[in-house]
């Protein structure tokens, strides 16, 4: 397991790079930067278990989360049971993995509730790579028509007036894909218009 934790701020540093934070140092943005840079999706994991105060961090996370008016329109459904996870109908890859979190969303609670829960997701999905867990956002659930989101509201309880909005394999990953390509700055950042 990383030494530092996701949460850790370390202020002593000082403002060397960012002179116009006054509350961060460098090395704050250069650990963020780090797990960004580092998480990939991964479609392949070990057996090994993950201890349950590693759980609930990631989960800790999501909490942590922003939303609109402060709404956090989500809940997170954290599923172990082997039995459980077959039923859910996933990928067989993303069954195998430990634990599978289900991203669920409200939509009762507020206009933002998508964005809501996928902020918290990602949350979850960096935390995750903080403590050297993999993830694979599944979002083809959100559709909610979807038999698979149907299945997974059935199999799980969820209310019926509310999303999956995605689902994530959690464990150690059992393979290192190579960074996806991605657009350059130049191709997707302007500077004070389109
Ligand atoms: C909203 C969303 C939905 C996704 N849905 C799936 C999915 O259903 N199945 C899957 O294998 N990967 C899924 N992915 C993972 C993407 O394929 C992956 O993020 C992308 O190819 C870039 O690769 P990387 O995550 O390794 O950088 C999804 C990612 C996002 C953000």
């Amino acid at each position: 397991m990383p030494a530092k934790s996701f949460f850790l701020f370390t202020t002593d540093i000082g403002n060397i790079i960012s002179p116009t934070s006054s509350a961060l140092g460098w090395r704050d943005y250069l650990d963020v930067m780090e797990i960004i840079k580092k998480r990939r999706s991964i479609r392949k994991y070990k057996q090994e278990s993950i201890p349950n105060g590693i759980i609930n961090q990631v989960l800790e996370a999501a909490r942590l989360a922003p939303s609109g008016s402060n709404r956090q329109p989500w809940h997170f459904i954290v599923v172990k049971d082997l039995e459980t996870k077959k039923k859910l109908g996933l990928h067989p890859w993303a069954a195998e993995a430990p634990v599978i979190i289900v991203g669920v969303i409200d939509p009762t609670e507020g206009r933002w509730y998508i964005i809501d829960g996928s902020i918290a997701f990602e949350h979850i999905v960096l935390a995750a790579t903080n403590f050297g867990l993999g993830t694979c956002w599944m979002g083809r659930l959100l559709k909610n028509s979807g038999e698979t989101d149907e299945r997974i509201k059935r199999v799980l309880g969820i209310p019926k007036h509310m999303r999956v909005l995605a689902v994530t394999p959690l464990g150690f990953p059992a393979e290192e894909p190579k960074p996806k390509e991605r657009k350059t700055l130049q191709e997707i950042v302007h500077y004070e218009r389109f």
